[in-house]
């Protein structure tokens, strides 16, 4: 059986919490100056993970404990120094290839040299997150009946590694791609080469509020700390589908926007009887604040390549391949894993809240016409 571990860290405080109980109570300054120093541990045993043809593979979630906003800003060598020593951890216990989950895989230049320096063979788990991403959106546009061929989609995020070959895959289905993000120079360059081969109209810009005022479909994958996604700014009936980790969406839409559907695009139900147990307190379960069975996106192609023997590494830096893409989203869903129900803001979106949502925003356009 090949193994695999994957790179995980706390996206807030509250998630510290949650990967080690012992912080409850403690203030956040003196929480941040731990994780400065606390060194790379095993966090979780995966297992039960099995193909409906009987493959198995199991693994292990190992802790590089710092923030996002440390990972952005401690010394480069520093952090990759804490990921690496945590897939030297993995490899110790068996694992024969390595995913890098949310900013481990973001920091620097995208997993490259962590690669480059890493004993066994690395992915980001990317591709994955754009196939799982983008089929997220057009799910949730059928279910809010957006006709997404005369839409406006924008994508937040649109030079980065997930967000460029999203613009790509959006492109072919709706009617005009805006493309976001805060580095005009780094935008233009990447709008002028690509807009000739998108099968649909295209403009870019830095103003994500004024792109976002404009869409009936908005992808967002960004690196920011902070939210991206206003209230304020969302047409009525958009759909939104959040890949970012932590999320961009201010947790004010949920309760200002009834008409407005967001949906988690990267999370994935896994094949099996998939458990975590927590390594420190064995028979635990460890809680990432996902549904049972679940598992993000990047995580799935990190097992999908342990499950097809493929140590190698698959998805690496920025530019990523659309046949990679393709590749992958196929072995995944033959290997049975599927697109997890639609949730946000930490809850799953019902039937019935589709319909309230939908009702919301017919009041809304009725409203505002
Ligand atoms: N759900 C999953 O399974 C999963 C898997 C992997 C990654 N992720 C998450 O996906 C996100 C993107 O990852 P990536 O590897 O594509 O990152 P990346 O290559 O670093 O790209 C980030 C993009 O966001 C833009 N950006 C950063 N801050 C921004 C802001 N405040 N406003 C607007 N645009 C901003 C960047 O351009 P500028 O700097 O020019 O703005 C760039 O286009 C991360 O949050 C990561 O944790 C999720």
């Amino acid at each position: 059986m090949t193994k695999f571990c994957f790179v995980i860290h706390p996206l807030s405080f509250e998630d510290v919490v949650r990967y080690e109980p012992g912080a409850k109570g403690k203030g956040r300054p003196i929480i941040a100056k731990i994780m400065e120093w606390m060194p790379s541990w095993a966090v979780a045993h995966v297992t039960g993970i099995r193909t409906p043809d009987g493959r198995e593979t199991e693994g292990w979630f190992v802790g590089a404990g710092l923030l996002p906003q440390q990972m952005l800003e401690l010394p480069r060598d520093r952090v990759y120094e804490r990921i690496l020593k945590a897939i030297e951890i993995g490899a110790d216990l068996g694992a024969q290839v390595a995913g890098l989950g949310a900013f481990t895989g973001v920091v620097g230049d995208g997993g490259v040299t962590i690669a480059q320096r890493s004993p066994i063979p690395v992915t980001t788990g990317n591709s994955l997150t754009i196939a799982a991403g983008v089929r997220s959106l057009f799910r949730g546009a059928d279910e809010m009946g957006v006709d997404a061929q005369h839409a406006v989609a924008v994508v937040v995020g649109a030079t980065g590694s997930i967000g460029a070959a999203c613009v790509e895959l959006i492109a072919p289905r709706v009617e005009h791609v805006i493309l976001v993000a805060r580095n005009e120079t780094r935008l233009r360059k990447f709008h002028e080469s690509i807009r000739e081969r998108l099968p649909c109209g295209s403009s870019c810009t830095t103003d994500i509020a004024a792109a976002v005022r404009r869409a009936d479909l908005v992808l967002t994958a960004t690196s920011s700390t902070q939210d991206v996604i206003e209230p304020e700014d969302l047409r009525p009936g958009a759909v939104v589908c959040e890949l970012s980790l932590p999320h961009d969406v201010s947790r004010r839409v949920a309760v200002e926007r009834p008409d407005v559907l967001v949906v988690e695009g990267g999370n994935m139900r896994v094949p099996g009887a998939m458990r975590w147990t927590r390594m420190r307190e064995p028979g635990g379960t460890f809680d990432m604040g996902l549904p049972p069975g679940t598992a993000l996106a990047c995580m799935s192609e990190t097992m999908v390549l342990a499950l097809e023997d493929r140590c190698e590494p698959f998805t690496l830096g920025r530019g990523i391949e659309l046949e990679k893409v393709r590749e992958i989203d196929a072995l995944a869903a033959q290997d049975g894993f599927e697109l997890a129900d639609m949730r946000a803001f930490d809850l799953p979106i019902s039937r019935e809240a589709i319909a309230r949502t939908r009702a919301a925003a017919d009041e809304r356009r009725a409203a505002s016409a």
